[in-house]
């Protein structure tokens, strides 16, 4: 009899050891993990530089609140700054938390209500993240939500253009939807929230919080298209692990956050900004993020080629974010898979999600890609 609150269905294995894309449980079975602790330790598991600059930073503060000044917080807010289209850092602990403060602070800025957002879209479980969440189950039972929040179709422009006026404060948007089933935005579609953000004046909003960190193989996911976000929302990724978020915006938001505005009494703490510069530092190198696109280019033609199944209906992502939809619900082949020694997760019913640490070898990949082959491939879309 468990003493927690079932909000999850966890899997069957309890996890003992974890080294790169390794994972060992108690059995010790040992797993292929291309879940990463969802789109989290992007340097894989116990990475050591990441691990050994939280261990230096243990023993020197462990907290003194944001009464102080952090010297770590000024560093991963340089990295973040020098690395996006934005200036100033507001740090905390999670996505939704960043993503809450980006709706605070949108709302301040312009000293509007309305913000626009997306069918299938996830932005978190606090009350105001989960407002801008597109997704009715998300909903269920948590009413009333915060007002001011209208729902578009993903990629459909005309439906944008019908909602977006002067009232419209913020777009927010994921350039990649994860949790909805790893669908990526059109360039169409930002050409037409570029028109909107120019012709009414609102501000763009970036949620990173699972494309961000050199998942996609760029410092953020935006930087595939043509798009300079005033907000980007980052979390997940940012500490390999160690729970950190921040919300990154640009130089003229700076009013609307200023003294006594919004806080966080652990946000870029000692220890979450020692794990972040260590990963930051790592992962905002040309030479690492082109691997991280080398490596999706290489996963996506293999998975492409090894794939014989009419189950699958597309392969598709960017970097190492990679989605795979079928024609039918795939949790027993994540099972399955499981079983194998494979892990992934699911992105809605119908899409297998890959999200393995960008560290991840090719020989990791290979072995992957045979496991999912030999699943899918047992399976025919008139079998089922
Ligand atoms: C795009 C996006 N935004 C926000 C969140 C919420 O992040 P957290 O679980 O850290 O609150 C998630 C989590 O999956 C996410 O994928």
């Amino acid at each position: 009899m468990s003493n927690l609150f079932p909000t999850y269905n966890k899997w069957p294995i309890t996890v003992k050891e974890a080294n790169g894309t390794t994972l060992i449980d108690d059995n010790g079975k040992r797993y292929l993990d291309f879940v990463a602790g969802i789109a989290v330790c992007n340097l894989g598991h116990c990475h050591p530089h990441v691990n050994q600059a939280i261990k230096n930073q243990l023993d020197k503060v462990l907290h003194v609140s944001n009464l102080f000044h952090i010297e770590g917080q000024d560093d991963v807010a340089n990295q973040l700054v020098s690395n996006s289209s934005g200036d100033l850092v507001f740090f905390c602990n999670s996505g939704t938390e960043a993503n809450e403060a980006a709706i605070k602070l949108v709302r301040k800025a312009t000293n509007k209500k309305k913000i626009i957002t997306f069918y299938q879209s996830f932005h978190g479980r606090t009350m105001g993240s989960l407002s801008a969440t597109g997704q009715d189950k998300i909903h269920q039972g948590f009413g009333p939500l915060l007002e001011g929040f209208t729902y578009v179709p993903f990629n459909d422009c005309d439906a944008l253009k019908a909602v977006v006026d002067h009232e419209a404060a913020a777009i927010i948007l994921e350039v990649i939807q994860g949790e909805g089933g790893v669908h990526e935005v059109t360039s169409e579609f930002i050409e037409t929230i570029n028109m909107l953000k120019e012709k009414h004046k609102l501000l763009v909003v970036v949620d990173e919080v699972q494309t961000g960190i050199g998942r996609t193989g760029k410092a953020f996911g935006y930087q595939h298209y043509n798009l300079s976000p005033d907000i980007i929302t980052v979390a997940k990724g940012l500490g390999n692990g160690f729970p950190v978020g921040g919300l990154i915006g640009k130089q003229h938001l700076i009013e609307a956050f200023g003294p006594g505005s919004h806080g966080s009494t652990f946000g870029g703490n000692p220890l979450a900004m020692a794990a972040a510069t260590a990963t930051t530092e790592t992962i905002f190198t040309e030479e690492f993020l082109n691997e991280v696109l080398d490596k999706g280019n290489y996963i996506f033609s293999k998975l492409k080629n090894a794939i014989q199944s009419s189950i699958v209906k597309q392969v598709r992502g960017k970097g190492l974010m990679i989605g795979i939809e079928c024609h039918q619900d795939v949790s027993s082949f994540i099972s399955s898979l499981r079983d194998d020694g494979l892990l992934v997760l699911n992105a809605g019913p119908n899409v297998i999600r890959l999200l393995p640490p960008l560290t991840v070898s090719y020989k990791e990949i290979d072995q992957a890609v045979e496991s999912i082959a030999s699943v899918l491939n047992k399976v025919t879309v008139n079998s089922n």
